[in-house]
């Protein structure tokens, strides 16, 4: 794309706040990069799953049907939830480390699948987006969320390389676990975000696919920052 094409495309936007969007499967790399991505350009990073996982976090402890959409509307509704730099607040309480539990990451998809939710925490996203340059990840960030971002990533990688990374982090962690339960949850979770009929997890037309199989993640930060700042570059020096 020429410097004038992005050019035309950039100043259509309604806010001159730039946002970056990464999305993509768990274990494609994209909190990872996403993280260095945002500390290399200094701004914000918003981990939209975050949200999501906290919202389960306090469907589960209210012991609401996860199934009953009003329920979990109006629990959405009265529920605040805060990222501070590493750490997740829910209602004020640090839930950094609850979020990433089995149970939690189980039953996002009820949470996720909600459209009352996910209507509030799309609210919530944008809002992030008004006092802010942003760099955003999730699944449904340059579709849904921000379908005028300057800049959208859709990161992939083959199942078997995702299950390996995440079992290599599960076991850094100190957690025990077989890859084929890894590599099963992750399957599981692939086939609701794709399917589900709400926000599905999918590239946006104007996505730039990245396939990190065989890529370190300083390759995949390269690619990335590389792209973003040439874009940068366009919009303060068009000709
Ligand atoms: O990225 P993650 O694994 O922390 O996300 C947790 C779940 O939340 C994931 O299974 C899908 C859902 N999610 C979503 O539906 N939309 C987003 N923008 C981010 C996450």
């Amino acid at each position: 794309m020429s410097c004038t094409n992005f050019l035309l495309e950039a100043v259509g936007t309604s806010s001159m706040r730039f946002v970056v969007t990464i999305d993509g499967p768990a274990g494609s790399g994209k909190s990872t990069i996403a993280r260095r991505l945002a500390g290399q350009l200094g701004w914000r990073l918003l981990d939209t799953g975050a949200m999501y996982r906290a919202v389960t976090v306090a469907a589960l402890r209210a012991e609401i049907d996860l199934e009953d959409e009003k329920a979990l509307g109006e629990l959405a509704a009265r529920t605040t939830v805060r990222l501070l730099d590493d750490r997740v607040l829910l209602d004020g309480e640090d839930v950094t480390t609850l979020i990433r539990s089995v149970d939690v990451t189980r039953a996002t998809k009820y949470i996720a699948g909600s459209p009352r939710v996910r209507t509030q925490l799309v609210e919530w996203q944008r809002l992030a987006s008004e006092d802010n340059h942003l760099v955003t990840e999730g699944r449904d960030q340059g579709t849904v969320v921000f379908p005028e971002a300057f800049c959208k990533f859709y990161l992939t990688a083959s199942l078997e390389e995702r299950a390996r990374r995440r079992h290599e982090e599960f076991t850094t962690k100190g957690q025990i676990g077989s890859i084929e339960i890894v590599r099963k949850d992750l399957s599981d979770r692939d086939d609701g975000d794709a399917s589900r009929t709400i926000a599905p997890m999918k590239p946006a037309d104007d996505a730039i696919l990245i396939d990190t199989t065989d890529m370190d993640l300083d390759q995949v930060l390269t690619r990335i920052e590389s792209e973003v700042r040439a874009r940068l570059q366009c919009h303060n020096s068009p000709s």
